[in-house]
């Protein structure tokens, strides 16, 4: 079975190539890490996987949906219904609360439930802090902020880039094990892209990507 399928995925800039010839598939549940060089294109994988950047060449599916066939609309509805996105740079709104920002998913979905938001704060170890600002939080519980949003509406797919990228070793384990805990209970799978060893050892299957393609690694 498979959750999703990229085929011969290519993307440039201009004359620039960035990757070419990428092709692998997620199975449903399954945690796949992502290495590679700086600048190769991990980041803007990534970003194609959840619809919010565009390729040249080649698909994405997920189930019967194309998502190169979508409109830019039918496409963010895609995303906000199916995927969770961890971003490297945490990307918490500063003048929502710690709460309104784990509930903005299911805010988009036109969903109000307080009780799984605290649910989420309480599995991140963020209880009682839902009324702070992100700017009165430190930078290990700003990433789990972010873990809880990307899994507050119980996506079938969480892509995650570097989440644990700014962390200490020991709150990156921590992250780590929060984030796979999460995640193997939602029954998700995950595709992280990372440069620590360390996160990737705990992945069912690590992919380098290159310029010429994505290999088992
Ligand atoms: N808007 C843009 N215009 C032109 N080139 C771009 C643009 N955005 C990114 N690039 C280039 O595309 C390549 C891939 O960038 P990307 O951020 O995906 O790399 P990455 O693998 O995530 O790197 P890192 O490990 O440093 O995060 C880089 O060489 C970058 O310079
Ligand atoms: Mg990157």
């Amino acid at each position: 079975m498979t959750l999703l399928r990229v085929d011969g995925l290519g993307k440039h800039y201009g004359s620039t190539p960035v990757f070419a010839n990428v092709r692998f598939s997620v199975a449903p549940g399954e945690f796949v890490a992502i290495v590679g060089d700086s600048g190769v294109g991990k980041s803007t994988l990534l970003n194609c996987l959840a619809g919010l950047d565009t390729w040249d060449t080649g698909s994405i599916t997920q189930g019967a949906t194309d998502l190169g066939q979508l409109d830019d609309t039918a496409r963010a509805l895609w995303r906000r219904a199916h995927v969770g996105f961890v971003f490297q740079a945490f990307h918490v709104l500063p003048h929502l609360d710690v709460a309104q920002n784990v509930a903005l998913p299911l805010m988009l979905l036109g969903q109000s439930e307080p009780e799984r938001v605290q649910h989420m704060l309480t599995a991140v170890g963020l209880q009682g802090l839902g009324a702070r600002l992100p700017q009165q939080l430190s930078g290990g519980q700003l990433q789990r902020v972010a873990i809880a949003r990307a899994l507050v509406h119980r996506p079938a797919l969480l892509l995650a880039d570097e989440p644990t990228g700014n962390l200490d070793p020991t709150t990156a384990t921590r992250v780590m094990d929060l984030l796979l805990a999460q995640t193997r209970e939602h029954g998700a799978s995950l595709v992280l892209v990372t440069h620590s060893d360390a996160a990737a050892a705990r992945a069912d299957r690590v992919l380098r990507l290159t310029a010429d393609g994505i290999a088992p690694h």
